[in-house]
């Protein structure tokens, strides 16, 4: 197959979150069983390479308010996977990917449409007609709008598109000025069958109603999205489409994810010989300014926003830090969690470690030095650190929602700890288990080795999308 896969980050080019993780391994993947693989994305500011190559050809968009065009860069990563990046400078080449500290970039509605008909235009220019177009969450919603008004009646209206939900709380909302802002037909302005949300304008729910098939990242999140509690106002919607929805389980990249092979670890290992990881804490411990110990140190690595459940563990961290334990964080995010965690550190400075940023190489270490990986969760889509973490042998403390409840199992000879509720006694409880299964150490081995053997490599979910597809060109 032919596959035009479209996304607002990649990994390691351009990183928010696991939609850039994804966005740079399922291609691949996608690539590696066979099919032809074309990746379009912006060209930020992060995205430097001496590989990259110009194309030739330029982009060129006529909007109401003026032609926008840039030159298309090219980057040949595999035999069948190219990446394609979109340049163009006043967009694109700022601080961040969606915003910064001054909050979401105003001509969002822009920079987001140029990506969506300029992944169009890219594939006409290079005479690459796909079978597929996979577009990823609010960022790349036109796409599959665009590809019914617009590109219906070229060589691309054939293909069949799809739509992964990685987030459903992030829906890209703007004023309705944008449908002649952008040059939208005003015809697409409903509720029922268009773009239409609340008054307002929704990329995210465009893409839900013209996509020809849906995904989301878990099928435990698959089915919450329907329910109103974790529908963001889209439930009635998604249930009215729950025939073309399904729910894949991303994969973790097991190349950059290997204990055996991490270059930022200070030590490597295996599951046949933790020791390696002792000597990780150690480096953990030290590069957070704790003294060693043998107390069970426990981490975060997250964006610091209401999702991740960062307040309820503020909430408890004073309680469960009166016993010993070491807590170290690697996170950014909204303000007031940041301040939070640097509060507990002055609180807690023998027991607390944390570091406000954005920094992979601490990441890997982080999930390498830690005894146990906290993830209490508000909802979570899929989630990749949980797998990461039991990849590298740190016991996974999860909430049972989304991805999580799918990946780890909380079970008595299981991989992780997972509770229910969203509550204080609940995560105090699974920090309270946890402590019992480090006074444990034969049966935390046994945990560390169940999670550690786990297979989440892409080759498996890479392989349903391709049925996924397949079903789509049969119809
Ligand atoms: P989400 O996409 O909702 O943020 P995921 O668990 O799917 O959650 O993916 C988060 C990814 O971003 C992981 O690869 C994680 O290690 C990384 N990450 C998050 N915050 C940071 C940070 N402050 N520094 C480095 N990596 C981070
Ligand atoms: C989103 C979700 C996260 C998921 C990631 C990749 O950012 O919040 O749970 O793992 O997308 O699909």
């Amino acid at each position: 197959m032919k596959i035009l896969y479209v996304a607002s980050e990649v990994t390691p080019f351009s990183k928010t979150g696991g939609l850039g993780d994804v966005s740079g391994a399922l291609p691949a993947a996608l690539a590696a069983l066979g099919h032809e693989v074309k990746v379009v994305s912006p060209r930020y500011a992060s995205v430097q390479d001496a590989r990259l190559t110009p194309t030739g050809h330029t982009v060129e968009l006529r909007f109401p308010f003026g032609t926008e065009r840039g030159p298309l860069l090219s980057l040949q990563l595999a035999p069948r996977l190219e990446l394609l990046f979109l340049e163009h400078a006043h967009y694109y080449q700022r601080p961040g990917l969606y915003g910064d500290s001054g909050g979401e970039y105003g001509d969002n509605p822009r920079r987001f449409a140029y990506l969506c008909l300029g992944a169009l235009q890219a594939a006409q220019r290079l005479g690459f007609i796909p079978d597929i177009i996979h577009v990823n969450d609010w960022q790349t919603g036109l796409v599959p709008v665009a590809l019914r008004r617009g590109f219906q009646d070229t060589e691309l209206g054939r293909a069949r598109s799809v739509l992964t939900i990685h987030n459903l709380a992030y829906q890209g909302q703007f004023g309705k000025h944008v449908m002649d802002e952008l040059g939208l037909p005003w015809e697409l302005f409903t509720a029922e069958r268009g773009l239409e949300f609340y008054d307002g304008v929704n990329f995210l729910k465009g893409g839900l109603q013209f996509a020809d098939a849906l995904t989301t990242v878990s099928p435990t999140y698959a089915r919450e999205i329907q329910q109103p509690e974790a529908g963001a106002n889209l439930d009635g919607l998604l249930r009215h489409r729950q025939g073309v929805l399904t729910g894949i389980l991303n994969g973790v990249d097991v190349d950059e994810w290997n204990p055996e092979a991490d270059p930022h670890l200070p030590a490597r290992y295996g599951v046949e010989d933790l020791s390696g990881k002792a000597e990780c804490r150690r480096e953990l411990l030290r590069r957070f300014g704790l003294a060693d110990t043998s107390a069970p140190v426990f981490g975060i690595v997250s964006r610091l926003a209401w999702q991740k459940g960062v307040d309820l563990l503020l909430e408890v961290l004073p309680t469960a830090l009166q016993e010993d334990i070491r807590f170290v964080a690697v996170g950014n995010g909204e303000w007031h969690y940041e301040e939070g965690l640097r509060e507990l550190q002055r609180r807690f400075p023998d027991k607390v470690g944390a570091f406000i940023g954005f920094d992979p190489a601490l990441s890997h270490l982080l999930e390498a030095g830690a005894d146990f990986f906290i993830m209490p969760s508000r909802y979570e889509p899929c989630g990749l650190n949980q797998m990461y973490s039991l990849r590298y042998g740190t016991v996974p403390i999860v909430r049972a929602t989304g991805g999580l409840a799918d990946t780890v199992d909380g079970s008595d000879d299981g991989t992780g700890i997972v509770f229910n509720d969203f509550v204080p006694e609940a995560l105090l409880w699974a920090l309270g288990r946890a402590r019992a299964l480090y006074a444990d150490p034969e049966r935390l081995r046994a945990f560390q080795r169940r999670g550690m053997v786990r297979d989440f490599s892409w080759g498996a979910s890479a392989r349903m999308y391709e049925r996924l597809f397949a079903s789509l060109l049969a119809e």
